[in-house]
């Protein structure tokens, strides 16, 4: 079976391929990046613009890569939450309108499920139970997953999401957009010589990052830091330690046989080394391209929600505020 996907939740227009939910055949993104770097963030608005020019473009040749003709597309699948909805709404109306035009089945796909998905284009498949953290410019949560569409939520950040900690920390240190590449670049240089708070949040599996990045900001105000990549690599060991501990004890308390990392901060260099190197059990953990922003994902994801009997009408919406699974009461 193979499926489109496409993606446009955020500043990434992406379409993809994918065969049986495993197999990737293309995988097209054009990146606003350099567009928004220079206002220092994502502005919805130039988002939603970029995404109408570039959407056509992008399937058209997601389609070429894949050497597939439209008669062999069996599904699209579409990201229609949660994200910008400006943004969303391209990729939703141009997959409504190709599908009605096409008689091709439609099925939406919650960008959250889609980055767990990831995982399913690797080499060797994810195996329940497992437990999940997402870790995004959004959302950092913690997902116990016992089979296809079973999802609760353990833990999430209470404040900042780790990857948005990232860009305010990249931010305050004067490293540019966006935040989390160049931390990590700049870590590589650095010493982890800063003591900087590490909440813990115990007796939950939730996350808290704004004190870290507080501290920070207080640091370069009273002119404490001599050297930005010490500060870089001290910031960055500080979230990462937080993440691989709660994720590991999360894993060890509900049961889980793996570990699943995904969303754009798991393309960081120590968050994935030190996952695999602490975790008692199996680490899957996509290829960098594969962690940020993507379509293959979303194609990989709406495979095991057809499997699962689910299709979606035209009746379906953007939900900018989409949940993947209840948040626990704390
Ligand atoms: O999943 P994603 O591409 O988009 C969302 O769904 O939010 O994640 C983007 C986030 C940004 O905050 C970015 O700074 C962060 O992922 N990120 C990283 C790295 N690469 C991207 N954070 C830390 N280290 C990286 N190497
Ligand atoms: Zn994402």
């Amino acid at each position: 079976m193979k499926i489109l996907g496409i993606e446009s939740s955020c500043d990434e227009t992406a379409a993809a391929v994918v065969e049986d939910g495993v197999r990737m055949l293309s995988n097209e993104i054009s990146s606003q990046v350099d567009i928004h770097a220079r206002y220092g963030g994502v502005v919805p608005e130039v988002a939603s613009r970029q995404h109408l020019l570039a959407i056509i473009p992008v399937i058209e040749q997601a389609m070429v890569k894949a050497l597939t003709d439209w008669h062999e597309i069996d599904a699209i699948a579409v990201t229609h939450g949660p994200g910008l909805a400006g943004s969303l709404l391209v990729g939703v109306s141009v997959a409504k309108s190709i599908a009605y035009a096409k008689g091709i089945r439609l099925v939406g796909v919650n960008h959250l499920e889609g980055h767990i998905y990831a995982n399913w284009l690797a080499e060797t498949s994810p195996k329940f139970p497992l437990l999940c953290l997402i870790v995004s410019g959004g959302h950092t949560d913690l997902i116990h997953m016992r089979r296809h569409g079973d999802y609760t939520m353990l833990g999430h950040t209470l404040d900042d999401a780790a990857g948005e900690a990232f860009d305010k920390a990249a931010r305050i240190l004067g490293l540019g957009y966006p935040g989390g590449p160049a931390i990590d670049n700049a870590a590589q240089q650095g010493k982890t010589c800063l003591a900087l708070p590490y909440s813990w949040m115990s007796g939950t599996h939730n996350f808290s990052f704004s004190g870290i990045k507080s501290a920070l900001y207080r640091m370069v105000e009273e002119n404490k830091i001599d050297n930005v990549n010490d500060a870089a690599a001290s910031f960055q060991q500080a979230v990462v330690s937080i993440l691989v501990s709660k994720t590991i004890a999360a894993a060890m308390e509900c049961g889980a046989c793996q570990i699943l990392l995904s969303g754009g901060v798991a393309s960081n260099r120590l968050l994935r080394q030190r996952l695999c190197q602490d975790s008692p059990m199996p680490v899957l953990i996509p290829p960098p391209v594969l962690c940020t922003d993507n379509a293959a994902m979303i194609a990989a994801c709406g495979y095991f929600r057809l499997q699962a009997g689910v299709t979606s009408g035209m009746d379906i919406d953007v939900i900018p505020g989409f949940q993947l699974a209840k948040q626990p009461l704390s």
